[in-house]
């Protein structure tokens, strides 16, 4: 006999109260508290799982004795993506993609669905067939195997996927969906997380994938609960500037691969369209000779991207200097000057300092230390950097050019884009090169004294 029990939870953070108040005690949020009805099992389940123990299907087996057959990931027709999730989709697998309103999500799936050479079931809560077919001429498509269906009934689809039986489910979006069993409205934490819940068993079953489009908060994470990023087994973030035509899929978890992958697409009036070398992309006009600009070559998930950094320093109007970043952390732009000014003997009191990474691009990579300074000193001094040197160094406190990680990669993407010097640090293995000159510094005196060129 099951018993039933009133309980509030926070729409927010997903916090629990006996009674129904104004603020959320946890979160500090106002009016996200919602009533739910809970069931409860009347009996301690450990009495339950005793009397139903023979019931049970499967058994504990040992490791050794498991038998892996080959994962068999379906391969799309999008490397980019195939690179984010670690190779391919994992059949039975659940990937929860989040991202603002507009950026892309559903023409990212949809694309994915018409280039498919699978069967997929492409169930939509928040558009009509009309307007997702209008959305699907934009981008161009051969022949395909894709069923649209716009419900939101979490029952209707699975009756619907038994009928079709697909090989990719998407479901866009999670908020949308409800099902009979909860008495609780759409888009409530309880619908939330019964419906993955069930979608999760259903996958796990019948090894289809299921991809859920999510919605994200005020502060860019998937709203609902966190527990939703626990359940699933991947988790993409879709991010870029509405501004921008780039768009960046990020991994923030991935059971079956690295999350250090990115990959870089570009909106067009036909669609999303990958970006295989965004390096030559990235990179504005090299003939032109321009101060306060100074190439990285980053690394980005495993890929080896050359950055353009951008700085401005001009003298500050103000009492307060600016300090606005684009790009970068600001937290570490106010690091590196500190370090500039105290090692360097460089004033940045009467200064307001820009920098800006060409394309809209986000990095967090500490090799672009290096090439953040150079580019300001180079602004501040109004000299220019040579337009084949790049950069690829983290700067310590103590003013020391730090090595950094793939240094290989990161000299081999350089030589292949032409550029004929990189400054790396001293105290990183040395490594054959072919054209590419490599320079040695210790400290970031010794870059001060090296771009004056
Ligand atoms: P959409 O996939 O609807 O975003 P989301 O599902 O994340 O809310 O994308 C909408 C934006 O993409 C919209 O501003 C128009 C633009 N777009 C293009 O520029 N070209 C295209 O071919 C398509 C289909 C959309
Ligand atoms: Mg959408």
């Amino acid at each position: 006999m099951l018993k039933s029990k009133t309980i509030f939870f926070c729409q927010n953070c997903g916090a629990r109260y006996p009674k129904w108040q104004g603020q959320c005690q946890k979160c500090g949020k106002w009016n996200t508290i919602e009533e739910q009805i809970v069931q409860n099992p009347s009996k301690k389940i450990w009495d339950n799982s005793k009397s139903e123990l023979t019931k049970s299907s499967t058994s504990p087996v040992l490791i050794s004795e498991i038998n892996v057959q080959s994962e068999n990931r379906i391969i799309t027709m999008d490397s980019e993506f195939n690179r984010v999730m670690g190779g391919g989709i994992v059949p039975g697998s659940i990937v929860l993609l989040g991202g603002e309103p507009g950026i892309g999500k559903s023409t990212l799936f949809l694309q994915l669905s018409l280039t498919l050479n699978q069967k997929v079931l492409y169930v939509s809560g928040e558009e009509s067939e009309n307007q997702i077919k209008l959305r699907a001429d934009r981008i161009k498509h051969s022949k395909n195997n894709c069923f649209i269906y716009p419900e939101s009934k979490l029952e209707n689809i699975f009756i619907q996927a038994e009928k079709i039986g697909p090989d990719i489910i998407i479901i866009d979006s999670i908020q949308t969906l409800t099902t009979n069993s909860i008495d609780s409205v759409q888009g409530s934490i309880t619908q939330l997380r019964s419906c993955t819940a069930e979608l999760i068993n259903f996958a796990k079953k019948t090894s289809i994938p299921i991809f859920l489009i999510g919605h994200i908060n005020k502060d860019g994470n998937i709203a609902g609960p966190k527990i939703l990023e626990h359940m699933v087994d991947t988790v993409l973030q879709f991010e870029g500037d509405n501004k921008h035509l780039y768009r960046i899929l990020r991994v923030k978890k991935n059971r079956f691969g690295s999350t250090n992958e990115i990959g870089i697409y570009e909106m067009f009036s036909g669609g999303l369209k990958e970006i295989l070398n965004p390096s030559e992309i990235l990179i504005g006009n090299k003939n032109e000779k321009l101060s306060g600009t100074a190439i990285c070559a980053s690394v980005e998930g495993s890929r080896p991207i050359m950055i353009e950094v951008q700085a401005l320093v001009s003298t500050a109007v103000y009492g307060t200097p600016q300090r606005t970043t684009t790009g970068i952390n600001s937290k570490r732009l106010n690091m590196l000057l500190a370090v500039l000014e105290k090692r360097a003997g460089f004033n940045v009191v009467s200064k307001d300092i820009f920098i800006n990474i060409t394309g809209g691009l986000k990095v967090e990579d500490t090799a672009n230390d290096l090439a953040i300074v150079a580019a300001i000193l180079s602004s501040s001094g109004d000299k220019v950097i040579d337009e084949t040197s790049c950069f690829a160094a983290e700067i310590g406190l103590s003013g020391e050019v730090r090595p950094v990680n793939r240094m290989e990669q990161r000299i081999k993407e350089a030589e292949k884009l032409g550029y004929s010097k990189i400054f790396i640090s001293k105290y990183c293995d040395k490594m054959p090169t072919n054209k590419i000159k490599v320079i040695y510094l210790s400290n970031i005196t010794d870059l001060m004294s090296m771009l004056t060129i």
